[in-house]
């Protein structure tokens, strides 16, 4: 059954941090090399937000800000904001109502979504939601993470992988057969064990023992996840693409989850979608989480034309996972 579809991106904001660390910054902290980190994930780079007084809320501020910006809408026409993180600033209030207060989004309501890698794609969809239920008009959605407050840098294992920042898109309603069009979301919290920072919260707050063993870390079974990522992205495009009556080249974007450029090409290749559909940009950013895929419309934003099926595919811990089917529309511009 195909879903009508009402609610569509009108606008993308980005941020990355300008301070870069490469591999061969890597090399000189941990035992590894580039050639390794390349070949085995892709990524050359990735953006970290190196000035401690600066947190979450600040990459999303900025996001939001560019958003604004290139769209030349004003903040106090903004509805609602949800922020998509794992890594808020506190545990206790929602990262979304602090940038709702330094971007000066004096009209709208906010909450934080933490569905960790899928984040951005789940509250893509809410808000979405929002907008088709007919009630809210301007719903803000942004991606934003700062890895490198929760990596332990002596941990190659996981440091390698992760970077800093932040996307945002704006999503309004439209009565042209554009905009969000299905989701088929899944979840399995049995995968739990697999890719979590395992002290901090409820379970296990914070103690001088949880600070020395190092629980306040992510801790990533790698192989685990690499797997299962690859088979929950590649099986709900494929749902989400028959429920649709699709055909894999009716696509003309994939737009997926930057955690490992061989897990995007093993979806792209199970699929059966042409490479240059495929959208990377892990190579310079490293896995941002919630961000990556809202930067990746960012970066890309050029090569979209209206009308375009693209689908947003993403995996992350939880597990969770889903893909979202689109059409692309206009974007406003200032
Ligand atoms: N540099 C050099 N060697 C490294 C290394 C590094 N940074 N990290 C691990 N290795 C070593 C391992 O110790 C292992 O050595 P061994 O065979 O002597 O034990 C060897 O390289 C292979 O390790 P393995 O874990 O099997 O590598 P891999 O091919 O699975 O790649 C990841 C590791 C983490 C890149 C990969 O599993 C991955 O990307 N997983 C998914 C991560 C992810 O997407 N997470 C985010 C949520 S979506």
């Amino acid at each position: 059954m195909r879903l009508k579809s009402s609610a569509v991106i009108t606008g993308v904001g980005g941020y990355v941090p300008d301070n870069i660390l490469n591999n061969s910054d890597l090399e000189k902290m941990i035992e590894t090399n580039s050639e390794w980190i390349v070949s085995r994930t892709g990524i050359r780079e990735r953006r970290i937000l190196d000035d401690k007084s600066l947190a979450t809320s600040d990459m999303a501020t900025w996001a939001v800000k560019n958003l604004l910006e290139t769209t030349g809408l004003s903040a106090d026409e903004i509805d609602c904001v949800i922020v998509a993180t794992s890594t808020p600033d506190h545990l206790l209030l929602s990262t979304a109502s602090i940038v709702c207060d330094k971007v000066g989004l004096t009209n709208a309501w906010a909450t934080d979504v933490n569905a960790a890698c899928s984040g951005f794609l789940y509250a893509f969809t809410m808000g979405a939601s929002l907008i088709e239920g007919g009630r809210y008009k301007k719903v803000i959605v942004v991606g934003a993470d700062q890895n490198s407050a929760i990596i332990n840098y002596k941990d190659r294992n996981t440091c390698i992988l992760f970077g800093d920042g932040a996307g945002a898109v704006l999503i309004e309603p439209t009565t042209e057969d554009l905009g969000l069009i299905d989701s088929i979301f899944r979840t399995d919290g049995r995968g739990r064990e697999h890719l979590l920072v395992p002290a901090g919260g409820s379970m296990t707050p914070a103690t001088p023992e949880s600070v020395a063993a190092n629980k306040h870390y992510i801790h990533q079974d790698g192989r685990v996840v690499f797997k299962a990522a690859i088979n929950g992205m590649t099986d709900t495009c494929k749902a989400v693409l028959a429920r649709n009556n699709l055909d894999i080249l009716d696509i003309n974007w994939l737009i997926p989850h930057q955690a490992n450029y061989r897990i995007i090409h093993a979806v792209g290749d199970h699929l059966g979608l042409p490479a240059d559909r495929v959208k990377i940009n892990i190579d310079r950013y490293g896995n941002t989480t919630a961000a990556t895929i809202p930067l990746c419309l960012w970066d890309f934003k050029e090569d979209f034309k209206y009308n375009d099926n693209m689908i947003l595919t993403a995996f992350g811990a939880g597990f969770s996972w889903g893909a979202t089917l689109l059409k692309w529309g206009k974007l406003r511009t200032a």
